[in-house]
């Protein structure tokens, strides 16, 4: 197994392609211990050519550790496309595997991921790695985006890491939707998408490298006046997703992209509604709260 940087040149330590390995089957320990140390040099991994189903993309994640159940989506507790709680449908598509019509509340609730983001912040218990599998992809767009939240701390100047240190958020999958205008929420939803606190700034439990702990599911800091808080938020992810920090994904059918959500943000890119995607993700939850980690 070889990992090397997709962006040798302008970004070395961030985003690598793994090659020389067949993730869909049983893997030895030492090759999980290999995945996982370049996680923390490179904060995503591509692999390529990888004929995941349900199960064995299931199996490989669990080397990793537990994994969250997809109670973030909107259809959570009723009927779903996918039948394992395990898997989050990323795609765009019905129960009967057709393609969702463009005012489908489904459809505009997942438009949230077109906002960068790190998965599951708006749970007490964050997500630590997300694997995506491309089952179908369009002709054209529907990229993935993820930039280096390491890097963009480092970048910060002094004065700002100061003011930034101590400071909790509030993480609600409520404000992340409200961005977009979308609030057709049930009752329900909005109890179950209370908002959570999390730091602002992380110290990563392996690497103890410092990142920007930012998702558009941010909507205030505690102690802040709502209106200061958030545009204190949109300026540092204006400064954190420049595009020195990006690594854009185009992806091909069966690669397994699989990111540390504790380093790093992410987001959908556009496609032609009319057209299929399907990916299927499964995350690893974190093993602490954000809030237990070290200020
Ligand atoms: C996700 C996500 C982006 C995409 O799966 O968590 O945000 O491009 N996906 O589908
Ligand atoms: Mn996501």
């Amino acid at each position: 197994m070889n990992i090397d940087p997709i962006d040798p040149v302008s970004r070395p330590f961030f985003g690598g392609r793994v090659s020389g390995i067949d993730i869909t089957r049983p893997l030895p320990p030492e090759q999980v211990a290999a995945i996982d140390r370049g996680m923390d040099q490179f904060g995503v991994l591509v692999f390529h050519g990888q004929h995941f189903h349900d199960e064995t993309q299931i199996a490989f994640s669990r080397n990793f550790g537990a994994l969250e159940e997809a109670s973030g989506d909107l259809n959570w507790g009723q009927k779903r496309r996918i039948e394992s709680p395990f898997v989050n449908d990323i795609s765009n598509l019905d129960d009967d595997n057709r393609v969702l019509a463009v005012a489908d509340r489904k459809r505009l609730f997942g438009l949230g991921n077109r906002l960068w983001h790190s998965d599951s912040s708006f749970k007490a218990l964050p997500a630590k790695y997300s694997l995506l599998s491309a089952r179908h992809i369009p002709g054209a767009g529907g990229n993935t985006e993820f930039a280096d939240m390491r890097a963009a701390y480092d970048a910060l100047d002094a004065e700002t890491k100061a003011l930034l240190a101590d400071l909790i958020c509030e993480h609600s999958q409520l404000y992340s939707r409200g961005i977009l205008g979308f609030d057709d929420f049930t009752e329900q939803d909005r109890i179950r998408f209370k908002p959570v606190l999390q730091r602002l700034v992380r110290t990563h439990p392996s690497t103890g490298r410092k990142s920007l702990f930012l998702a558009s599911h941010a909507g205030a800091i505690i102690g802040w006046p709502v209106p200061e808080a958030r545009a204190l938020l949109r300026d540092l992810v204006e400064q954190a997703t420049e595009r020195r920090f990006v690594y854009a994904h185009a992806w091909r059918q069966w690669d397994l992209v699989m990111w540390d959500n504790r380093a790093t943000m992410h987001r959908a890119c556009p496609f032609d509604a009319s057209q299929v995607r399907d990916m299927h993700r499964t995350t690893v939850a974190s093993e602490q709260s954000t809030m237990e980690e070290a200020a």
